[in-house]
């Protein structure tokens, strides 16, 4: 039932911090989110990787990162492969909209690498959403559809099950943008990615899956999010740079964490 997936807030720090400050960002939200039902993630640029695992070494903050290549290793300039981030993260954030843009990603691509997350043992955050023409057009879960079908296909279900696989939808339009999707849309939409996975064969396994909202949450608005019962948490970008927003977000989730433990005794 929907009140055994724990709560996440996970941090997508995109191209920002230097290995000499990222460690002590991370330090200073780890003191201030402690606390325990909260699932916290942190996932710096690759140069970061390092200062921050060892900066909340002990803290229990998983650390991801925000991408990786589809190939274990070989002639590719400048791109980064699941092993080579062994021993660094323990997560990953696949099919981030920003990635989709700038580097041409697509659905298929998208889930080649969601194969060498599971090989390598990360635990996958894969993210979809809608572009503001697909929104308005009425075209938005269908988008949404489409993308996970393409990242999904040929993947077993329990192996992605197993590994964790959690979904952030991000509608591309609220993305740094200061504009939010509703928290009713927002669930309608957690709801509709539950109803293809179960289509895709996923069964009722799809409602183990961890659903996040990501776009323009901070804590002021993660409670209208929340308080979805199909929204599991946010992937946060700007305000994740921010110890007060980190802990104002971690806050407001652990008092859904509790209320799902309560309803689950
Ligand atoms: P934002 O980014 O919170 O800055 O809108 C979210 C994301 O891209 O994951």
């Amino acid at each position: 039932m929907d009140t055994m997936r724990p709560v996440i807030i996970a941090a997508n720090w995109k191209m920002n911090t230097t290995p000499a400050d990222a460690g002590e960002l991370a330090r200073t939200i780890a003191g201030r989110t402690r606390e325990p039902d909260v699932l916290r993630v942190i996932c710096p640029p690759s140069v970061c990787l390092a200062a921050v695992r060892d900066a909340v070494t002990g803290e229990g903050i998983g650390v991801g990162a925000q991408n990786l290549h589809h190939e274990l290793a070989g002639a590719y300039t400048g791109e980064v492969s699941a092993p080579m981030l062994a021993g660094l993260v323990t997560w990953v954030i696949l099919g981030h909209s920003e990635r989709r843009r700038d580097a041409g990603e697509t659905d298929a691509l998208i889930g080649r690498k969601l194969g060498r997350a599971v090989e390598a043992g990360f635990r996958p955050i894969l993210c979809v959403g809608e572009l503001l023409d697909d929104r308005e057009s009425g075209r938005a879960t269908d988008v949404v559809r489409i993308q996970l079908a393409g990242a999904l296909d040929g993947h077993d279900p329990a192996t992605l099950r197993a590994a964790g696989l959690v979904i952030a939808y991000e509608p591309v339009w609220a993305i740094g943008t200061g504009r939010t999707a509703s928290g009713a849309d927002a669930g309608a939409m957690a709801d509709a990615i539950r109803a293809a996975l179960r289509d895709a064969g996923w069964g009722s396994a799809a409602d183990d899956v961890p659903v996040l909202y990501g776009g323009s949450a901070t804590s002021a608005n993660i409670a209208e999010f929340l308080a979805e019962p199909g929204i599991d948490g946010a992937l946060v970008g700007g305000a994740s740079l921010k110890p007060d927003e980190m802990a104002g977000m971690v806050g407001r989730a652990a008092i859904t964490a509790a209320a799902r433990r309560a309803a689950g005794a």
